[in-house]
C-alpha cells in the first residue's frame, strides 16, 4: 500500500517529489491585468509550498492574449511575465517542492468582453462568452499558430524555472473542446473520430517537448467525463492511450469526486480512478483529484491506483494540509470557513471574494 508521505520520482525526468501531494491548479483572480503575477498570488502559492505540498501547480494560465478566460488570470503569453514567474519558481524550489504551470487557452470560453475578439473553438458552438452567441471555427493556420503558442508558453515556463507544465485538457476549455464530440465536428485532420480529435493535443505535446529541455516535466490534465462538451469516459481512455504512447510524464484526471462511480456507467462499481489505473497500470504516473479532505481519503485514492493525489479546496482552507498528512487521524473541519480563517491561510480579499462563488465555502 502506498502512503501519502512517501516520496516519488518521475521516471523519465528523474524529478523527485517529497510526498504524494499535489496542489491542484486553482484560479484565484489575483494577477495583474497584463497577466503578471501579483504578490498576493505568489504568497498564496508559496504558503502551500511552506505547507508541505510535493508539487505546486499554478492556476490555469493563458498561452495567448486571446485565450484569457477570466479577469485577474495569470498569463504566460509574453516575455514580460518571466521575471515574476521566476520569483515564484525559485521560492517554490527553496521550500522543497516542484513547480508546474498549468497552461491553457479558453477557446469558446474566453469571453469577448475580456479579449475584444469573437471566441474561437474547434467548431461553431453556442457560447455565452461571444457577443453573437456563437464561437467561430478555428482555421488550419490558426490551429498551427495555437500549437506553436502552447510550445512557446512552455518554453517561457522553462526559462522562468518551472519544473514542468500541465497541459489543461479538462473542464471544457480549448483542448477539451477539440477532444469532445459535441464541440469538435470538424472533418479535417483535427476532427472526426475520437482518436482524430486527439490530434490537436498530440501536436501540442510534440511542440512543447521540442521547445523545452529534456528533463522538463510534461503532463496532461483531462476530464474523464464532461457531458456538455461530449467527453465520455471510454473515449477519454482511448484518447489518453494515444497521449501516453506519445510520451507524457503524468496523466491527471479531474474527477471532482474520487468516491463516486462514472456518471455514464453508474452500475459499474469502479471509481473513476480505477477505470484509469486498471487501464494504464505502471505505464504513466496518475494524478487523481476530487473531494479529498482527510488522510484516509488519500489512502483510499492511492489504493484506487493513483500515483499522486491532487488537492484543491482543502488546500485553500489549510495551507499546511500536506504537512499533516502523516498523522493517521488527520481530517480537518470542512467549509464553510470564516473570512478571518481564510485570510490567515494567506488568501487576499480578492481571492476570498472569488471563493464566495463556490457554494458554502465562505461563511
Ligand atoms: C477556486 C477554484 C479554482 C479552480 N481553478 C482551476 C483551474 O484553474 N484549473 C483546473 O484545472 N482546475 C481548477 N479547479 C479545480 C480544482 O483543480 C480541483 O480539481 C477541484 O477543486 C476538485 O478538487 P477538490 O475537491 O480537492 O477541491 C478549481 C477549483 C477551485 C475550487
Amino acid at each position: 500500500m502506498t502512503h501519502p508521505e512517501e516520496p516519488f520520482v518521475f521516471p523519465r525526468t528523474g524529478h523527485a517529489v517529497r510526498n504524494r501531494t499535489v496542489l491542484a491548479a486553482m484560479t484565484n483572480k489575483q494577477s495583474h491585468s497584463n497577466g503578471v503575477l501579483s504578490d498576493d498570488e505568489i504568497n498564496w502559492l508559496l504558503k502551500r509550498a511552506d505547507g508541505g505540498f510535493g508539487i505546486i501547480t499554478t492556476a490555469a494560465t493563458h498561452v495567448t492574449e486571446e485565450g484569457q478566460g477570466w479577469v485577474g488570470e495569470m498569463g504566460v503569453w509574453g516575455d514580460h511575465h518571466i521575471d515574476r514567474l521566476r520569483e515564484l519558481t525559485s521560492g517554490v524550489r527553496e521550500r522543497g517542492a516542484l513547480s508546474l504551470a498549468q497552461i491553457f487557452h479558453g477557446g469558446m470560453r474566453a469571453p469577448e468582453d475580456i479579449t475584444g475578439k469573437q471566441p474561437l473553438s474547434a467548431s461553431v458552438n453556442e457560447c455565452k462568452e461571444s457577443h453573437s452567441g456563437k464561437s467561430r471555427e478555428a482555421t488550419g493556420d490558426e490551429i498551427d499558430h495555437l500549437i506553436e503558442a502552447f510550445g512557446d508558453a512552455a518554453a517561457r515556463c522553462a526559462i522562468a524555472g518551472f519544473d514542468g507544465v500541465e497541459l489543461h485538457g479538462a473542464h471544457g476549455y480549448l483542448i477539451c473542446q477539440f477532444l469532445g464530440e459535441k464541440t469538435n465536428r470538424r472533418n479535417d485532420k483535427w476532427g472526426g473520430d475520437c482518436k482524430s480529435r486527439t490530434n490537436f493535443l498530440l501536436e501540442i505535446i510534440r511542440n512543447v517537448k521540442s521547445k523545452t529541455p529534456e528533463n522538463f516535466i510534461v503532463g496532461v490534465r483531462l476530464s474523464p467525463e464532461y457531458q456538455q462538451i461530449g467527453v465520455r469516459i471510454q473515449d477519454t481512455i482511448t484518447q489518453a492511450k494515444k497521449i501516453v504512447e506519445e510520451g507524457i510524464d503524468f496523466l491527471h484526471i479531474s474527477c471532482w469526486d474520487c468516491f463516486t462511480p462514472s456518471s455514464e456507467f453508474p452500475e459499474d462499481p469502479r471509481m473513476i480512478t480505477e477505470w484509469f489505473s486498471q487501464e494504464f497500470g505502471q505505464a504513466v504516473p496518475l494524478i487523481s483529484t476530487g473531494a479529498i479532505w482527510s488522510r484516509q481519503d488519500t489512502i483510499d485514492v492511492l489504493s484506487q491506483g493513483a500515483t499522486l493525489i491532487g488537492i484543491g479546496r482543502a488546500a485553500i482552507g489549510y495551507a499546511d494540509w500536506a504537512a499533516n498528512i502523516s498523522n493517521p487521524n488527520y481530517s480537518p473541519p470542512r467549509p464553510p470557513f470564516s473570512v478571518m480563517h481564510l485570510r490567515e491561510q494567506g488568501l487576499s480579499d480578492t481571492f476570498v471574494d472569488y471563493m464566495r462563488n463556490w457554494k458554502e465555502f465562505v461563511e
